[in-house]
């Protein structure tokens, strides 16, 4: 991706308000299973339908609770990439930068960003299901075995605590939709890295740049809707293209 990735580090160099829109994608090389990709997708093994509603959930909470404590456990044992790493260097380069992720992993922060705009919430933000009091992470809860794990009772009301992510039919955070759809109006450059761009409304935030005139660049191995709105592609992994983009923008910054 020659003259592409040059044309990316010159858009990215000549950027002072850039916005990184990250996806599933972005922690796919930590290990991450994504949830749309055939080989590794998760929604392969799980049904979105069975596990990622609040009818799921009422339905029955020890499958629902076990499953993301199951991938809790995996984004902790999970280390962030170097595509993660290139994503503190665009912001620790460019301070106005503002990272808008639809992951519920905590690596980006643990990749030395500062904390994203969370558009699906986290795994590691428990709260109750009936009074939305936060719950303490069970941390040194053990792995759920089969799966199944009772989650506990909300410490105020008793009702089960229930995982602190945006469920299909859930409406997102305001506030970080807000501020998502803020950053994306005023960016001169918006980056979107690893998502399938399906998913709606975070996948207007994109759109929202590019009606505005704002350069995107996609980091994906494969075509999406936003092909259409790119003014560069790059196809190939984050953790392989989001270091080399930064070396093409920053060639001066190497090894510092
Ligand atoms: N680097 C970059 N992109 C990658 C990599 C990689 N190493 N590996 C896979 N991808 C791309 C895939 O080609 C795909 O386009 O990442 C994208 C992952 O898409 P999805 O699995 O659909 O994940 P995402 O777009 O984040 O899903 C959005 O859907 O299920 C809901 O709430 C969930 O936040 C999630 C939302």
């Amino acid at each position: 991706t020659g003259p592409e990735l040059a044309e990316a580090g010159r858009l990215l160099a000549a950027a002072t308000r850039p916005v990184v829109f990250t996806g599933a994608g972005m922690s796919a090389e930590s290990g991450v299973p994504t949830f749309r990709d055939a080989r590794t997708g998760l929604w392969q093994r799980y049904d979105p339908a069975e596990l990622a509603t609040p009818a799921a959930f009422r339905a029955d909470p020890a499958l629902v609770w076990g499953w993301y404590e199951g991938r809790r456990h995996g984004v902790r044992r999970a280390e962030p990439n170097a595509g993660h790493r290139a994503v503190a260097a665009i912001q620790a380069r460019l301070p106005e930068t503002v990272v808008i992720t639809q992951n519920v992993d905590d690596l980006h922060e643990r990749g030395g960003a500062a904390a994203p705009v969370r558009l699906h919430g986290s795994l590691f933000a428990p709260r109750c299901a009936a009074c939305d009091h936060p719950a303490p992470l069970p941390d040194d809860a053990p792995e759920p075995p089969a799966g199944r794990l009772d989650p506990p009772a909300c410490a105020r009301c008793a009702a089960p605590v229930r995982p602190g992510v945006v469920w299909f039919g859930e409406a997102l955070p305001e506030a970080a939709l807000a501020a998502a759809v803020e950053a994306a109006s005023r960016c001169d450059l918006l980056l979107t890295v690893g998502t399938s761009a399906l998913v709606h409304p975070a996948a207007e935030v994109p759109l929202v740049a590019a009606r505005l005139g704002a350069p995107v660049v996609q980091v994906n191995p494969v075509e999406t809707p936003l092909d259409a709105v790119c003014a560069v592609n790059l196809r190939g992994p984050a953790g392989e293209v989001l270091p080399a983009l930064v070396r093409a923008a920053w060639p001066a910054d190497v090894g510092r």
